[in-house]
């Protein structure tokens, strides 16, 4: 009988596993535990975030998720605030990031006073916006 192209294809029935296959996947779920669990707690543990604002330096822990600009301060470290709501600009920080064994790291532009602290990172740097000496006003454009 000819299969009708309106028709979808019958499913291929998946195989059973063998006793050994399921020995085996067993083996490969137990062994990705131990990294499952470390990656979940590098994702909620607390990481060093060093604030450079303002011509000084203060380093504090912070949680993945915490809001940067009420981490700032609660620290000491004064981010101008003006629409607080993440439509301004006014609040933008250059954020550093480090992994483990990074020490380039990689940097993006934040609103303090809706982004959150990024998690999955060894430790983090916050710095003011880079002027630009052409513009007058931070080398990025917004
Ligand atoms: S204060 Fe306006 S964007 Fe943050």
């Amino acid at each position: 009988m000819a299969h009708s192209l309106a028709q979808p294809l019958p499913a291929a029935a998946a195989a059973p596993l063998c006793r050994r296959q399921q020995a085996a996947a067993a083996r490969q779920q137990r062994a990705a535990l131990p990294r499952l669990a470390a990656a979940a707690a590098a994702e909620k543990a607390a990481v060093p975030v060093t604030f450079s604002i303002g011509g000084s330096e203060v380093t504090v822990d912070a949680q993945p998720g915490q809001n940067i600009w009420e981490v700032a301060k609660d620290a000491g470290v004064d981010i101008t605030l003006g629409c607080s709501q993440g439509s301004c600009g006014v609040c933008e920080v250059e954020v550093w990031k480090y992994s483990s064994g990074d020490s380039s790291g990689s940097n993006g532009v934040a609103r303090a006073c809706i982004a959150g602290i990024p998690p999955g990172y060894q430790r983090l740097e916050i710095r003011e916006m880079a002027v630009d000496d052409f513009w007058s006003v931070d080398g990025y454009d917004t």
